[in-house]
């Protein structure tokens, strides 16, 4: 990303879709300069926002890939919301399908907030958001292993929460309950109809600008949100 003097930059994962994209837009309309990571280009046509195309679950090329990204001069924020949802009982998972959906939940997180951690860091101010799930505060049915990712993402916030604030960096992380995102489309199941069962992705947008433009000295540790009403629909429903 080319940056332009005195516009606040930031970092999204997951760009391209549902959350990512939603936040990428919010920091558009208000001035800041996007660097949108994910498989497909950042929804968003601002001059502001720039794409790179890359799949962040390929774990051995993820540094090679991101490596010019290290020259970045300032980073004001990196916002992580890639992600996919799998659900099924346990045993009806093959340990590649486990494997899978870990290493794009959870250890690309790890991974990246490795790399971009020391850039803030070393800059001494920045806010790293984690997108979790409401399912990083309780299980549920079938849910074994995305609970687990997130579960885990809710103690790397907290772990590096303590690590990064005598650096000046902050950890926000972000618990939705469900969001109408093309997460749903290929699961079994989705919000109910009804506008009160969901959250929209801009909702989750705002949660995100108010940790990131909390008072420096103030740090929203983490938020959690849900739709007025659970209602959930299975797709045989429809
Ligand atoms: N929707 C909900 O109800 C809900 C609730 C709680 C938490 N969340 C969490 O919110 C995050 C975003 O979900 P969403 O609702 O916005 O879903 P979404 O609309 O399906 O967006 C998912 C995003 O993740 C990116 N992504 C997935 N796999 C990737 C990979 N291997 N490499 C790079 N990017 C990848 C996708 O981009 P490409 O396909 O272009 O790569 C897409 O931009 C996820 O972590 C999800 O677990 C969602």
């Amino acid at each position: 990303m080319a940056t332009i003097p005195n516009r606040k930059q930031y970092i999204v994962t997951g760009a391209s879709s549902g959350i990512g994209a939603a936040v990428t837009q919010l920091l558009a309309d208000h001035g800041c300069q996007v660097l949108g990571l994910s498989r497909r280009p950042a929804k968003c046509d601002s001059k502001l926002v720039s794409s790179l195309e890359v799949d962040l679950s390929k774990l051995s090329q993820l540094e090679q890939n991101l490596e010019s990204l290290k020259e970045l001069a300032v980073i004001d924020g990196v916002i992580l919301s890639h992600g996919y949802g799998d659900f099924g009982a346990l045993e009806q998972f093959s340990s590649q399908r486990i494997r899978k959906l870990i290493d794009t939940n959870l250890t690309s997180c790890i991974l990246l907030s490795r790399l971009f951690l020391p850039i803030l860091k070393t800059q001494g101010h920045g806010t790293l958001v984690l997108i979790g799930s409401e399912s990083a505060l309780r299980g549920g049915r079938q849910g074994a292993v995305y609970s687990a990712t997130k579960f885990a993402l809710r103690g790397l916030a907290q772990s590096l929460r303590q690590e990064a604030s005598t650096a000046g960096v902050r950890v926000l992380l972000v618990n939705p309950g469900m969001v109408d995102t093309p997460f749903f489309d290929e699961l079994h199941f989705g919000p109910g109809d009804d506008v009160n069962n969901a959250l929209e992705a801009e909702d989750v947008a705002e949660a995100v600008f108010h940790g990131l433009t909390a008072p420096s000295h103030a740090v929203v540790d983490e938020i959690n949100l849900s739709p007025l009403k659970h209602v959930v629909r299975s797709q045989s429903d429809r």
